[in-house]
């Protein structure tokens, strides 16, 4: 088992850190908040992430997992160190990479012999290249080792993505340095890929620009089906059964979105743009993502009779996707602004956005499903929240201003919502 430092306490830090300790290994994970650190001490994560609290507990309780604040700290006397700080997307779309040469500059100096830095946060390709040079510079030992091992975590699933995960990349110019970083993950159950730094930073962004792909693919069709009178979910359906298509990621909605798909195209975008390649396919599938959102509004704004100024507007869900609190560029909060700014009153119901739901500005938030509804003209569900399909509608009807409702998630049954009074739209049917 092996001594492990963790360089940011994020989604992706912690999950790591909490895995690698469930594994057997000895983690230290570091992060510059001090409030976060004392809190996660004590057991507490601060996010929504199914399964991640039992291991952080499991983790502080056997002593394999320790919290502390900085990135100095949780490297020290580390065999190896993860680099699981923020890439946001900087002014002109590029990976802001400001917080990884940070970090490698801090630990450069503590490092040991022999010791290896993992980058597993997204960043360009050449990224890993780049670490190794910082370091070099920040006054890291002669025989320290540099990886790429890039997270393929869905939020909400990040914990199971991790420890079973559909694969494991290692991108190393060093291969026995890749192998090693690789050994990490003995008990996960997993192809593994050794290859180079740029191959590997490339799987994540290729992957991530594919499947964001397949989805404004899937909008397109469902856009499709409406105009010729087909069912979208008929049709996906007998494509899925197709195994080179698969039934995965071909759910069809208001356009993707979250903290990866939106940062992660656009780099890969800036990437071709730098190599003088066109890449118009990617170019396309973003374009369409954003025409998705609006078409999203349009068909609220034609479920309130054509205008949006004055109408009240119910919106269900805030998050990019159910089964987490994240908001980071979700679709529902575009749309849920789009309404507002087209002059609508939106009453506003998600079940775990919590506080930062009240800072999107002009929003009303509403304490339940349908306090939400109450006086409204249309209803729009905005995330894919299960129990938004168990709710009593003849109640939710009977408290609306006329039992309109839009579905960008396809998770109400038509026929049903038809049946107790309500306009219905869907996606693609
Ligand atoms: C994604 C990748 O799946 C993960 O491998 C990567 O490491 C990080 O980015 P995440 O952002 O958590 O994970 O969410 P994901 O479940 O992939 O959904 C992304 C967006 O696509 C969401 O807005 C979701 O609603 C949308 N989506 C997904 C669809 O609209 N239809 C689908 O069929 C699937």
């Amino acid at each position: 088992m092996s001594s492990i430092g963790v360089v940011g306490a994020g989604y992706v830090g912690l999950t790591t850190a909490a895995c690698l300790a469930h594994l057997g290994h000895d983690v230290v994970c570091g992060d510059l908040d001090a409030e976060k650190v004392r809190r996660l001490t004590k057991g507490e994560s601060p996010i929504l992430e199914e399964g991640l609290d039992d291991l952080i507990v499991e983790g502080l309780r056997s002593g394999r997992l320790r919290f502390v604040v900085g990135a100095t700290a949780a490297s020290t006397g580390a065999e190896f160190v993860f680099l699981c700080v923020a890439t946001p997307q900087g002014a002109d779309g590029r990976a802001d990479l400001g917080a990884i040469d940070a970090a490698a500059r801090e630990v450069a100096p503590v490092l040991i012999p022999g010791a290896v830095v993992v980058n597993k946060s997204t960043v360009p390709v050449g990224s890993t290249e780049r670490v190794d040079r910082v370091l070099r510079e920040g006054g890291a030992v002669a025989d320290v080792g540099v990886a790429s091992n890039p997270e393929f975590l869905r939020e909400g699933t990040a914990v199971r993505d991790f420890l079973h995960p559909s694969r494991v990349v290692v991108g190393a110019e060093d291969a026995a340095v890749g192998v090693r970083v690789s050994e990490l993950y003995r008990g996960v159950h997993a192809p593994v890929l050794v290859t180079d730094p740029a191959s590997a930073e490339m799987v994540k962004y290729a992957s991530n620009a594919f499947l964001a792909t397949k989805i404004s693919f899937v909008n397109a069709i469902a856009n499709l089906c409406e105009a010729v009178n087909a069912d979208v979910r008929e049709v996906v359906l007998g494509m899925g059964y197709d195994p080179r298509i698969g039934f995965e990621f071909l759910h069809p909605g208001p356009g993707w979105g979250g903290s990866c798909f939106p940062k992660d195209t656009a780099a890969l975008l800036n990437t071709a743009d730098d190599a003088d390649y066109d890449f118009a396919l990617l170019r396309g599938a973003i374009t369409s993502n954003q025409a998705q959102r609006e078409r999203m509004v349009a068909k609220v704004r034609d479920a309130c009779s054509g205008t949006l100024a004055g109408a009240r507007v119910a919106v269900w869900g805030l998050t990019f996707k159910a089964n987490t609190d994240d908001l980071r560029d979700s679709p529902a909060v575009a749309i849920a602004t789009s309404l507002v700014e087209a002059g609508a009153t939106v009453r506003a119901y998600d079940p775990a956005a919590g506080e930062a739901a009240g800072e999107i500005a002009g929003l009303e938030i509403a304490a339940d499903p349908y306090d939400a509804c109450a006086d409204a003209d249309a209803l729009v569900v905005l995330t894919e929240w299960d129990q938004f399909r168990w709710l009593d509608f003849e109640r939710v009807a009977a408290s609306m201003r006329r039992a309109e409702v839009v579905d960008t998630r396809n998770l109400l049954d038509p026929a049903a919502m038809r049946r107790l009074g309500f306009g219905y739209r869907g996606v693609g049917r």
